[in-house]
Order: C-alpha cells, then structure tokens, then sequence
C-alpha cells in the first residue's frame, strides 16, 4: 500500500470509530511513521512539541487497535493495514452499523490446534471468545523491530506445542520484556485470560495468588458482591480456563551473593507453585522473564517438555541499525562493527547512541576503532547484574576477564583457588544469567563486560 492508501484507510477507521476525520496531526503522525521517522522527527517537521506527537500517536494507536481487534502501533502500522485491506473488512464494516472488529474471524492459522476448551467450540467460528485481560503493568511498546524468529518460536511453544511454563532469559537490556509484550499483543486472542504482573521486590506468593484469584472471580461474575464464599484455588482457575500469565523480572524472587535461581527467604513457595504448573494438567501458560530462571527450568529444552527456557539473544545487524537510526545515527561508518560490539543489546546501543549524540563528532569518531565506551547508565546496567552474583562467580569472573582467549574447564580447573566443585557450580550459574557464554569446550565472557569487570575492581 503507498502511503495515500493507507491515509485513506485509517481516515475511514478513524472516521468510523469516532464519526471525525483525522487532523493535521494524525496525518502528520501516520506520515511520518510511515516513512520511518521519529516522534522527535515528526515534532520538528510540524513544528510542535514532541509530547503532542506522542499523545496523538498514542490516541491513533488505540483506535485504530480497537476496531482492528489487534495491537497496532509505530513499528506494525503497514503490516496491520495491510491486512485490513486484504481481508475485505473494511467493506463489510461499511454495510454494517457500528465499529468492526478483525478478531471476528478465526484467529487460527488452519494446521494449529484449536487452542479454546473443548466446551467452547461454538465460539470458535465467527464471534471471539471474550478476553478479559489485565495488562496495565505491561510495559508501552515503542518501536518494536524485527524478532520474527523468536516471536515464531515462542509461538509455536505456546500455541502448538502447548509449554506451560516458559523462562525467557538474557542479559539485561537485550530485549526480553519488550518481545514477551509484542508477543501478548499477537497472541492474547488465543486465550480467555491474558495478566501481566512486573515483580517487584515484595511480590510473595500470596499476594502474588490473591491479585490472579481476584482477577478470576471478579471477571466471571462482575456484578457480584463480595461474599463469604470461598474462592477457587488458582490452580481450578488456571485448569477451566486457558490463561496466558506473564512474571516479569523473574529475578526478584530470588537471592543476591549466591549461585543463580535461589529463592529468597519467604518465596520458597513459588518452588512448589511451579512445580504445579508443569505437572498438573491444565491449559495456561506461564511466562517467567528474568536475569535468572528458577534451577527447576531447564536451561535447555529437551523435544516436547513441557517447559523450557529460551535465551533471548542480541538484535540482528539491520534491526539494530533501526535503533541507532532512531537516535539521529544514520550514517555511521561501520556500524556492523560497533554493533556487534555491543551484541545488539538495544539496551546498550541505546544508552552509547544517547553518549555520542549529547557529546557530537568526537565520541562518533572514537567509536571508529575498536574502543568499548562504557557510558555511566551502561555501568549502572552491569552493576546491577553484578551485584547479584556470589564471590566465587566474582573470582571466576575477574579469571574470565583478565583471559585474553576464550578458555577452557581444564584451564580453568587449573586454578587451585577454586575448589573443582564449586568452580563448576559457579561456571553453570554464570551460564544461567547469560554473563558468559559456552562454545564449543570453550567458554568465553562478551568484551562489554570485560571491559566492566577490568575497569572495576569487582
Ligand atoms: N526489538 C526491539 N526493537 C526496538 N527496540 C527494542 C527492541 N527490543 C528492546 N528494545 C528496547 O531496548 C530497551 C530494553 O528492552 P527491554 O526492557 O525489553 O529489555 P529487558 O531484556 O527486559 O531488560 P531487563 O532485563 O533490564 O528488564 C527498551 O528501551 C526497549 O524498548
Ligand atoms: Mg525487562
């Protein structure tokens, strides 16, 4: 679709859904992210503070949602129209009074299983089973680029083989909780209930229950008030209904200064909980996102587990290019190079785009060898993934480091500091949170990293 098109199109979307035509500010919005402009960009060409683009995109992105029963947003906006118009939709909406909703149709591509419960398939064909979702702690997508490999996994975990409980990891800042969001967005149709919940530092097991069983019991019969009866055990929610729940910063659950994945005081609970999830039969799903998974997940997946751990991995050259282009960093020699650097952490790229703009051509042209610049957000980032980790990690670490090539368990054992026990302990652990990396016999640590550790005395 040209731009024209798809103008034409979101005025009559817009036009149905809220009997006006959209204004010179839309028009500019939809322009803009058209052509891969920024809010910041869009701002200056019209002449308006930045706030206002992003408010009137955001009003844009919730309408045009709504009457197409699918998140729309900066980085989907072409896809979504697109689909519109393939599907016809537009003209029987136009032959029917009120809004229209792309969710009528059935969402499953035809070789998935049919992923509602047994006694709902009537409502499979033409209406949408009724979502009730709590979403409100789920992070605002901004611009979203590329993961369609590991959106496609996650769904086929999910929706055809059916995991009930899956642990996306990966060092901070490398994406986990915006993919896990643009997943939610992509598949929530295929479930009754969809919730979100960021842990916090305090988020027990009871309190964490309490919110879901609320949830349930006030989504299935809102009018009600409250009574002496007692409410369901999650578990019963979780087997009547299929549920899509997101923990994230998984971590939280867990202690500093010890090996990965070691509950803290007072949440030894979740251990039992989890376990219930992956036993028991039922039909939800779990996603936990974290710097560190539970040790009862798997860091590898075994063929048709129920459960598994999937390790986000950086963004790939063209998508992380998108970023630095969103940072006004278009045209930078060899950005390839500084790129993988980086690993494609948007985290990371982020925090050095942020450094070269403020500080202009001087940063830009330090960049061009291989320097590592470590802008101060980005050691706050490491600080914190390296406050978490015990001594012997800290010793392994500082070894790693201070390696010039990646090295080996023989090398490594070689080092009577450590007894073997707790060295491999400790080399597993680091695994865990994705702060060094397996390859071949050979393990080795990213040079952002090494370069945090050499410039701290850790
Ligand atoms: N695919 C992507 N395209 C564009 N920006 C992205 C993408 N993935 C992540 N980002 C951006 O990178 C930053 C970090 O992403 P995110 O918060 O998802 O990381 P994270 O792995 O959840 O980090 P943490 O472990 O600290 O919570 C955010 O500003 C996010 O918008
Ligand atoms: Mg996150």
């Amino acid at each position: 679709m040209n731009l024209k098109e798809v103008l034409k199109l979101a005025d009559e979307i817009v036009f149905t859904k809220t009997g006006q035509h959209l204004d010179d500010l839309q028009t500019a919005v939809l322009r803009g992210t058209l052509q891969r402009e920024t809010y910041k960009q869009i701002a200056k060409e019209f002449d308006c503070s930045e706030s206002s683009v992003r408010n009137a995109g955001s009003e844009l992105w919730r309408i045009l949602s709504e009457e197409l029963g699918e998140e729309v947003n900066k980085s989907n906006l072409r896809a979504a129209m697109e689909r519109v118009q393939n599907s016809n939709i537009l003209n029987f909406a136009q032959n029917v009074s009120g809004s229209f909703n792309i969710c009528g149709e059935s969402r499953h591509p035809p070789d998935l299983p049919n992923s509602h419960p047994p006694n709902q398939e009537a409502s499979n064909t033409q209406s949408p089973q009724t979502l009730h979702q709590d979403l409100s702690e789920m992070p605002d997508l901004g611009a979203f680029y590329d993961r369609t490999s590991e959106l496609d996994t996650l769904k086929t975990l999910i929706l055809q083989q059916r995991c009930r409980l899956i642990a996306l990891t990966g060092i901070s800042g490398i994406g986990k909780t915006a993919l896990a969001a643009q997943l939610v967005q992509q598949i929530k149709h295929e479930f009754e209930y969809a919730i979100w919940c960021s842990l916090d530092q305090s988020y027990t097991l009871d309190k964490f229950q309490q919110q879901l069983i609320q949830f349930f019991s006030e989504s299935e019969n809102p009018d009600s008030l409250p009574t002496n009866q007692k409410p369901l055990p999650l578990i019963k929610y979780l087997q009547n209904y299929r549920c899509l729940v997101v923990l994230d910063d998984i971590h939280n659950l867990f202690s500093s200064g010890e090996f990965a994945g070691k509950y803290k005081p007072g949440y030894e609970d979740y251990r039992f909980f989890l376990k219930q999830i992956e036993q028991l039969s039922h039909q939800s799903c779990f996603l936990l996102i974290g710097w560190e998974q539970p040790r009862e997940v798997p860091h590898y997946q075994s063929s048709n587990d129920p459960i598994c751990t999937l390790q986000i991995p950086g963004l790939d050259i063209p998508a992380a290019r998108e970023i630095l282009r969103d940072y006004g960093l278009a045209a930078i020699e060899n950005d390839s190079a500084l790129i993988s650097r980086y690993q494609g952490n948007p985290l990371w790229l982020q925090t050095v785009a942020t450094l070269i703009q403020e500080l202009g051509g001087c940063a830009h042209e330090i960049l061009l060898d291989d320097t590592i610049l470590l802008p101060e957000r980005l050691k706050d980032i490491l600080q914190q993934q390296c406050d978490r980790v015990s001594e012997i990690e800290k010793q392994v670490l500082s070894l790693l480091a201070q390696a010039s090539e990646p090295i080996n368990l023989a090398k490594l054992l070689e080092n009577r500091l450590i007894l073997p026990s707790y060295l491999l302990n400790a080399m597993q652990s680091l695994c865990r949170r994705c702060l060094i990396e397996k390859q071949a016999e050979f393990y080795r640590m990213q040079p952002v990293l090494r370069q945090y550790i050499n410039s701290t005395l850790m």
